[in-house]
């Protein structure tokens, strides 16, 4: 799988697929990174791993810049779309482009942080502490037209301690986040050479 990763934050997503990388480079290949915001963290973590780094800012409509975003993946020859807090909803022909009937969705996934189908959208976390949820999650699915709601490949649970602050809630989370990414990737991996895939998935 030759993979492209698209971010637009922090990037300690991206960092961990990066670092994973390294672990499987005969099941997966990180072609390039592309974020769409000048001043993200991800830009310069994913400067360390040496890498192809593009930034590409939207100016005009969403097709125009998904036609830039298309035309670097396509230079890089990537067949795959990481999501790693990328901060935008994908649009038609972006989807089609990676539409794979094999699997009878894009060739495209994406990391939410909670137990979809609840908390889709932004400030998943927050909304997840503040209903004072016993246990909240991480989810991997691919991607479709809507917003975090792709077929699921994977999720994972994870305690809301009595004592815990936002903070240390999101901590748990994001660690959850980093294992449940790398399992995905081995889920997709496997079935996806091994021709497993059911078109429900
Ligand atoms: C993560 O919480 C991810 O689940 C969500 O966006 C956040 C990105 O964080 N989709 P980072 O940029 O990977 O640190």
């Amino acid at each position: 799988m030759k993979v492209v990763i698209l971010a637009s934050g922090e990037g300690t997503n991206a960092e961990n697929i990066l670092s994973f990388s390294q672990k499987r480079k005969r099941q997966f290949e990180i072609r390039g990174l592309v974020s769409d915001q000048p001043n993200a963290g991800v830009l310069n973590r994913a400067r360390k791993w040496n890498i192809p780094v593009a930034l590409i800012e939207k100016r005009q409509g969403r097709e125009a810049h998904e036609k830039a975003i298309l035309s670097q993946i396509s230079s890089w020859g990537a067949d795959w779309v990481f999501l790693a807090g990328y901060m935008r909803i994908l649009g038609h022909k972006f989807l089609s482009h990676f539409y794979d009937p094999k699997l009878g969705v894009s060739r495209i996934i994406n990391i939410h942080p909670s137990l979809l189908p609840q908390f889709k959208g932004l400030k998943a976390y927050e909304r997840a502490f503040e209903a004072n949820v016993p246990h909240s999650g991480v989810s991997v699915h691919f991607v479709n037209e809507g917003v975090d709601t792709g077929p699921l490949i994977l999720q994972k649970s994870f305690l809301r301690k009595k004592e815990d602050s936002f903070e240390t809630f999101q901590k748990r989370g994001k660690e959850k986040e980093f294992l449940v990414y790398r399992e995905a990737i081995d889920i997709i991996c496997k079935k996806y050479k091994e021709d497993l895939w059911s078109p429900s998935v």
